[in-house]
């Protein structure tokens, strides 16, 4: 089975994979580092404009470790986990320091950089360095508990480390050079395109005659899940006060918690502290935007915007409680704000 595998998998991805993302066709590690970290919680289609507008602005290292963060996280804006953006930042800069401005070329010593996790680790040494290493992200687990028909629970690290076991057995031996970085997209590829999460397509899978998942007729059931993740809700409500100059009032907001270091209407727990907040003369002129729902990883947000739209003449109201200032148009478009708040400002 252990070579068989990782040659029709080689094979499929020359023929089947994927081959024309602006990620591939090159070895040069700043390029794959920053779409792997563009990638951990991302799809494809929406990092697609985001990595070719940061590479415009930032064409090598050098030039994103002499950044501002604030320019940093303005272009990250709207595609959501900000601490890759902050620790995409620090990396660069650790790079230039530590390693004379050239990434490290071995899993272990690349794990050692900030937002480097073991997998992203592994992908970015595979296809840039050819280094025999495993990679196991979401997409991965699920294929190699399908082919394995593996049962232990991956919340358990020992159940991990197994998984990573049967990873690492399951890597070309041959060829490594040319072989290494073609199965890892092989292996990503076929988790995105035929070994999806409901309905895998195993008629076109190339390992199919070695999955034991499909041997079972049930590969859907796999990876197993027991531990289940507990999510919970918050409700907030938000000032979104608007001048008629396009001017936006907008805070900082603390850098651990929600959004943290993104600008943002101010938050409060509930509408009275939002109202009590306000001068008696703007209470009456609010009004209630629908309330929605946005969802973070762990957390659903039920969010309640109040509006306060003051007209050309009222543009008088210079301050609004809290450390908040008003932010003009042409200088918010490109700050980090929270999707929901940008969604909401258009
Ligand atoms: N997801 C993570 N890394 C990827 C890559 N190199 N190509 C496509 N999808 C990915």
């Amino acid at each position: 089975m252990v070579p068989a595998f990782s040659d029709q998998l080689v094979r499929w991805q020359k023929s089947h994979g994927r081959h024309g993302l602006p990620w591939q066709n090159t070895r040069d590690p700043y390029r794959v580092w920053l779409s792997e970290i563009m990638l951990q919680q991302t799809q494809v289609t929406t990092v697609l404009d985001y990595y070719t507008r940061f590479l415009q602005r930032f064409p090598a290292l050098a030039d994103l470790a002499a950044a501002d963060g604030d320019d940093v996280l303005g272009l990250w804006s709207g595609l959501g986990y900000y601490s890759r953006a902050r620790n995409l930042h620090r990396c660069a800069q650790d790079v230039v320091r530590l390693h004379s401005g050239q990434f490290p070329q071995t899993a272990a010593w690349l794990q050692t950089l900030p937002g480097i996790g073991p997998s992203t680790a592994a992908a970015i040494a595979s296809f840039c360095f050819s280094e025999r290493v495993a990679i196991l992200d979401g997409n991965v687990k699920r294929v190699l508990t399908r082919v394995a028909a593996f049962s232990g629970d991956l919340a358990s690290s020992t159940q991990e480390r197994a998984l990573w076991g049967i990873a690492t057995e399951l890597l070309p031996r041959r060829k490594l050079l040319e072989d290494m970085p073609r199965y890892t997209q092989a292996i990503m590829d076929l988790g995105a395109t035929i070994c999806t999460t409901r309905q895998p397509a195993c008629l076109l899978c190339p390992v199919q005659t070695l999955c034991r998942g499909f041997a079972s007729g049930t590969p859907e059931n796999f990876p197993v899940k027991t531990r289940k993740l507990k999510r919970s809700a918050m409700a907030l409500s938000l000032l979104w006060a608007e001048r008629a100059d396009g001017a936006v009032w907008l805070e900082r907001r603390p850098a651990p918690g929600i959004w943290g270091g993104l600008y943002c209407f101010p938050v409060f727990g509930s509408e009275e502290d939002l109202l009590a907040a306000l001068p008696a003369s703007l209470q009456d002129r609010l009004a209630a935007v629908p309330p929605f729902v946005h969802v973070l990883t762990h957390k659903d947000l039920r969010l309640s915007p109040m509006r306060l739209a003051l007209s050309a003449r009222e543009a008088k109201v210079d301050r609004l409680p809290g450390d908040g200032a008003w932010v003009a148009r042409e200088v918010w478009t490109g700050l980090g704000l929270p999707a929901p708040v940008r969604k909401l400002l258009g």
